[in-house]
């Protein structure tokens, strides 16, 4: 960002720091892109100052903040998703357990940065994995609440939507590769990479997602007086039986912001700005046609503690090759910028078809290097079956 605007460090990510911040450089529009100051009530602190921002309200942004809230709003509006008993200690989730079979899926309920869900095989592990959540030992506090869930099979895809409260603004849907290694393999992260394309579901299943999830979601939560406005994102397995919602997340997600946003042809501002106005029943997007791609460049040992601090080569040859690239976790220093979180660079391309795609976006991933460097081999290929005549 710091290529192409000014950037300024709030002194605190607390809703007054933002909002001190806001004014201090009198912003016409806030966009919130982490879920955190969402949760602590930024929108609502803005709202109340008189100034435009985009997303939820503390009370909608709990459908991220609490996997219970969450399923509890998905019963209420008869929204499909995986059968769920929620625990608070150890003797109530032994004796729940029971009446699941494995695979099995344990959650804990508060933010966790992607690292909260665990998918067991046995009574044995599932044990374990309970005493880790429910101690505080694996993700804190989050854990001291558990939701014990259904497993559900199918094909993963992210649908988000904007909404201003009431109308509601399909983006193009996406899909996410969560696992750290190639074939969905190991420990889930954050998300090695996504692809945007619009193949990815039917026309059919698009209006079945609107119509099942989308527009039950967001006219329950007027309904009950918190209405959801910003970026409603549902993370969705398509099972035999129809689209089930696995999560909600109250932000765009990160990695599939970065290739809806290669493959968007709209001005995105005046969207937002419409949102934020509550006028977006005027609006409507335009997409290229053209699906992109996103593999992130992750540290060594993300998801666990990464390794930092290592000079970072060859962005400026993978951008002059027509990707762009996203910074997740770099610093400058005096000797050249170096990576300084676990997930470091967003590599995205896009071309007139998904194999293209790919190709254009590996190609930039080549020209990268830092030591330790890890990325998945293959993003996006799930895809490729709805490209025969490409391949
Ligand atoms: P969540 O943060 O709830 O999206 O969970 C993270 C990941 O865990 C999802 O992207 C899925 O890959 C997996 N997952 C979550 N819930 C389930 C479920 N009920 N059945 C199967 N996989 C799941
Ligand atoms: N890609 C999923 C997320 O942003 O949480």
């Amino acid at each position: 960002m710091a290529s192409i605007a000014t950037c300024h460090k709030p002194e605190s990510s607390n809703p007054e720091a933002l909002l001190g911040l806001a004014e201090s450089l009198d912003v016409a529009l806030t966009v919130v892109g982490p879920e955190a100051p969402l949760v602590a009530g930024a929108v609502d602190r803005f709202r109340q100052a008189g100034r435009l921002i985009i997303g939820p309200t503390a009370a909608a942004a709990r459908l991220e903040g609490s996997k219970l809230f969450a399923k509890q709003a998905m019963q209420r509006f008869g929204v499909p998703t995986a059968r769920y008993e929620a625990v608070e200690d150890y003797a109530a989730a032994v004796s729940a357990l029971g009446r699941f079979s494995y695979p099995v899926v344990l959650k804990a309920d508060g933010l966790a940065a992607g690292k909260g869900v665990l998918i067991v095989q046995d009574r044995q592990e599932a044990e374990e994995a309970l005493r880790s959540l429910l101690s505080g030992a694996l993700v804190g506090g989050a854990g001291s609440r558990v939701v014990i869930e259904e497993y559900l099979s199918g094909e993963e895809v992210s649908f988000i939507a904007l909404s201003d409260g009431e109308h509601v603004l399909p983006l193009a849907p996406t899909q996410d590769h969560k696992a750290i290694f190639d074939g969905d393999k190991g420990p889930n992260t954050g998300g090695m990479g996504a692809y945007c394309d619009a193949r990815i579901l039917t026309p059919a299943q698009a209006s079945e997602v609107m119509e099942r999830v989308m527009l039950p979601v967001v006219n329950g939560m007027r309904r009950d007086g918190c209405p959801f406005s910003g970026f409603l994102y549902a993370g969705l397995m398509m099972t035999d039986a129809g689209p089930k919602v696995l999560e909600f997340n109250v932000r765009l997600g990160d990695p599939e912001a970065q290739p809806l946003m290669l493959s968007l042809d709209s001005d995105l501002a005046p969207v937002l700005m419409a949102a934020a106005r509550g006028e977006l029943a005027a609006v409507s997007l335009d997409w290229q046609g053209c699906p992109s791609v996103c593999v992130v460049l992750a540290s060594e040992g993300y998801p666990g503690p990464p390794r930092t601090g290592d000079l970072i080569s060859g962005i400026d040859e993978a951008e002059s090759s027509g990707a762009l690239v996203f910074h997740a976790g770099t610093k400058h220093t005096p000797e050249g910028l170096v990576s300084a979180g676990g997930r470091v660079l967003g590599v995205t391309a896009s071309g007139p078809d998904l194999p293209s795609a790919i190709a254009r976006t590996y190609q930039a991933v080549g020209r990268i290097r830092f030591r330790g460097m890890q990325f998945r081999r293959d993003i996006g290929q799930k895809g490729l079956r709805r490209w025969p005549a490409a391949q």
